[in-house]
Protein backbone atom coordinates (compact mmCIF):
# COMPACT_ATOMS: atom_id res chain seq x y z
CA UNK A 1 0.00 0.00 0.00
CA UNK A 2 1.26 3.91 -0.74
CA UNK A 3 0.82 4.66 2.96
CA UNK A 4 4.34 6.72 3.29
CA UNK A 5 4.25 9.28 -0.07
CA UNK A 6 6.69 11.97 -0.32
CA UNK A 7 5.55 14.65 -2.49
CA UNK A 8 8.36 16.78 -4.58
CA UNK A 9 7.11 20.32 -4.91
CA UNK A 10 8.59 23.46 -6.35
CA UNK A 11 5.14 25.60 -6.51
CA UNK A 12 4.96 24.75 -10.27
CA UNK A 13 1.11 24.62 -11.65
CA UNK A 14 2.52 20.94 -12.18
CA UNK A 15 3.65 20.47 -8.76
CA UNK A 16 0.59 21.37 -7.46
CA UNK A 17 -1.30 19.16 -9.63
CA UNK A 18 1.00 16.50 -7.86
CA UNK A 19 -0.58 17.63 -4.54
CA UNK A 20 -3.86 17.22 -5.32
CA UNK A 21 -3.01 13.46 -6.78
CA UNK A 22 -1.28 12.85 -3.76
CA UNK A 23 -4.02 13.96 -1.67
CA UNK A 24 -6.51 11.78 -3.69
CA UNK A 25 -4.69 9.05 -3.26
CA UNK A 26 -3.80 9.21 0.33
CA UNK A 27 -7.68 9.61 1.35
CA UNK A 28 -8.06 6.34 0.45
CA UNK A 29 -5.55 4.55 2.25
CA UNK A 30 -5.61 4.43 6.09
CA UNK A 31 -3.18 5.94 8.11
CA UNK A 32 -1.26 7.28 4.72
CA UNK A 33 0.98 10.01 5.06
CA UNK A 34 2.26 13.25 2.81
CA UNK A 35 6.00 14.14 3.43
CA UNK A 36 5.89 17.56 1.26
CA UNK A 37 10.42 17.91 0.11
CA UNK A 38 11.02 21.27 -1.28
CA UNK A 39 14.73 21.80 -2.47
CA UNK A 40 16.98 25.13 -2.03
CA UNK A 41 19.39 24.83 -4.39
CA UNK A 42 22.30 27.19 -2.64
CA UNK A 43 22.85 29.46 -6.26
CA UNK A 44 25.69 31.96 -5.48
CA UNK A 45 22.19 34.08 -5.97
CA UNK A 46 20.49 33.07 -3.26
CA UNK A 47 23.13 32.50 -0.96
CA UNK A 48 23.89 36.27 -1.41
CA UNK A 49 20.21 37.30 -0.88
CA UNK A 50 20.15 35.32 2.16
CA UNK A 51 23.06 36.79 3.20
CA UNK A 52 21.46 40.08 3.03
CA UNK A 53 18.23 39.55 4.72
CA UNK A 54 20.57 37.96 7.67
CA UNK A 55 22.30 41.53 7.34
CA UNK A 56 18.96 43.30 7.88
CA UNK A 57 17.28 41.47 10.35
CA UNK A 58 17.94 39.36 13.52
CA UNK A 59 17.56 36.30 11.46
CA UNK A 60 19.50 33.04 11.68
CA UNK A 61 20.80 31.42 8.42
CA UNK A 62 18.27 28.52 9.05
CA UNK A 63 15.25 30.96 9.32
CA UNK A 64 15.80 32.79 6.30
CA UNK A 65 15.92 29.57 4.17
CA UNK A 66 12.37 28.65 6.15
CA UNK A 67 11.04 32.01 5.12
CA UNK A 68 11.82 31.69 1.61
CA UNK A 69 10.57 28.16 1.36
CA UNK A 70 7.46 29.24 3.05
CA UNK A 71 4.97 30.39 0.13
CA UNK A 72 5.83 27.02 -1.62
CA UNK A 73 5.08 24.97 1.16
CA UNK A 74 1.83 27.25 2.02
CA UNK A 75 0.57 26.57 -1.23
CA UNK A 76 1.00 23.13 -1.34
CA UNK A 77 -0.18 22.68 2.39
CA UNK A 78 -3.29 24.54 0.82
CA UNK A 79 -3.92 21.90 -1.92
CA UNK A 80 -3.43 19.15 0.85
CA UNK A 81 -6.20 20.33 2.83
CA UNK A 82 -7.49 18.61 6.31
CA UNK A 83 -7.61 14.86 4.65
CA UNK A 84 -7.52 11.92 6.28
CA UNK A 85 -3.72 12.09 6.71
CA UNK A 86 -1.26 13.38 8.21
CA UNK A 87 1.39 16.15 6.87
CA UNK A 88 5.10 16.68 7.07
CA UNK A 89 7.21 19.38 5.11
CA UNK A 90 10.97 18.62 4.65
CA UNK A 91 12.92 21.25 3.33
CA UNK A 92 16.10 20.25 1.81
CA UNK A 93 18.99 22.28 0.53
CA UNK A 94 21.49 21.38 -2.83
CA UNK A 95 20.60 19.30 -5.83
CA UNK A 96 17.14 18.80 -6.23
CA UNK A 97 16.80 15.40 -8.16
CA UNK A 98 19.93 14.68 -5.99
CA UNK A 99 17.81 15.23 -2.46
CA UNK A 100 14.62 13.59 -3.15
CA UNK A 101 16.41 10.84 -4.26
CA UNK A 102 18.31 10.65 -1.30
CA UNK A 103 14.79 11.02 0.84
CA UNK A 104 13.14 8.52 -2.05
CA UNK A 105 15.86 5.79 -1.16
CA UNK A 106 15.80 6.06 2.85
CA UNK A 107 13.04 3.70 3.22
CA UNK A 108 11.28 5.90 4.95
CA UNK A 109 8.96 5.86 1.58
CA UNK A 110 6.37 3.54 -0.52
CA UNK A 111 5.68 6.31 -3.18
CA UNK A 112 7.21 9.61 -4.64
CA UNK A 113 4.50 11.66 -6.33
CA UNK A 114 6.14 14.34 -8.58
CA UNK A 115 4.76 16.71 -10.93
CA UNK A 116 6.04 15.70 -14.70
CA UNK A 117 7.70 19.67 -15.37
CA UNK A 118 7.79 22.55 -12.83
CA UNK A 119 9.15 25.81 -13.49
CA UNK A 120 11.16 25.49 -16.37
CA UNK A 121 10.31 27.34 -19.52
CA UNK A 122 10.76 24.03 -22.23
CA UNK A 123 6.56 23.45 -22.71
CA UNK A 124 7.48 21.05 -25.21
CA UNK A 125 9.28 18.50 -23.36
CA UNK A 126 8.11 15.43 -21.54
CA UNK A 127 9.35 15.32 -18.33
CA UNK A 128 11.36 18.30 -16.73
CA UNK A 129 15.46 17.53 -15.36
CA UNK A 130 14.57 16.70 -12.01
CA UNK A 131 11.69 14.27 -12.50
CA UNK A 132 13.62 12.53 -14.91
CA UNK A 133 16.48 12.33 -12.81
CA UNK A 134 14.71 11.23 -9.92
CA UNK A 135 12.97 8.38 -11.81
CA UNK A 136 16.38 7.19 -13.11
CA UNK A 137 17.62 7.01 -9.81
CA UNK A 138 15.15 5.63 -6.96
CA UNK A 139 14.13 2.65 -6.16
CA UNK A 140 10.66 2.76 -5.44
CA UNK A 141 7.50 3.82 -7.42
CA UNK A 142 6.66 6.63 -8.90
CA UNK A 143 3.79 9.00 -9.94
CA UNK A 144 4.69 11.55 -12.27
CA UNK A 145 1.56 13.79 -12.82
CA UNK A 146 1.09 15.61 -15.62
N1 LIG B 1 13.53 22.31 -6.04
C1 LIG B 1 12.60 21.36 -6.04
N2 LIG B 1 12.18 20.82 -4.88
C2 LIG B 1 11.25 19.85 -4.88
N3 LIG B 1 10.67 19.36 -5.98
C3 LIG B 1 11.06 19.86 -7.16
C4 LIG B 1 12.04 20.86 -7.27
N4 LIG B 1 12.22 21.16 -8.58
C5 LIG B 1 11.39 20.36 -9.26
N5 LIG B 1 10.67 19.57 -8.42
C6 LIG B 1 9.66 18.56 -8.77
O1 LIG B 1 9.97 18.07 -10.06
C7 LIG B 1 8.87 18.33 -10.95
C8 LIG B 1 9.45 18.59 -12.34
O2 LIG B 1 10.24 19.76 -12.31
P1 LIG B 1 11.54 19.93 -13.22
O3 LIG B 1 12.07 18.58 -13.55
O4 LIG B 1 12.42 20.89 -12.52
O5 LIG B 1 10.94 20.55 -14.54
P2 LIG B 1 11.34 21.91 -15.30
O6 LIG B 1 12.56 21.58 -16.08
O7 LIG B 1 10.13 22.22 -16.16
O8 LIG B 1 11.57 22.95 -14.23
C9 LIG B 1 8.11 19.50 -10.33
O9 LIG B 1 6.74 19.53 -10.72
C10 LIG B 1 8.25 19.16 -8.84
O10 LIG B 1 7.32 18.14 -8.50
MG1 LIG C 1 12.82 22.93 -12.54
Amino acid sequence: MFKRILLATDGSTHSLRAAEAARDLANLVPEAGITVIHVLPLTPELTMELQKELDSAEFTFEEALNEKARPIFKRTLEVLGNGNFSVQTRLETGHAADQIAQAANSGHFDLVVIGSRGLGNWQEILLGSVSEKVCHSIHIPVLIVK
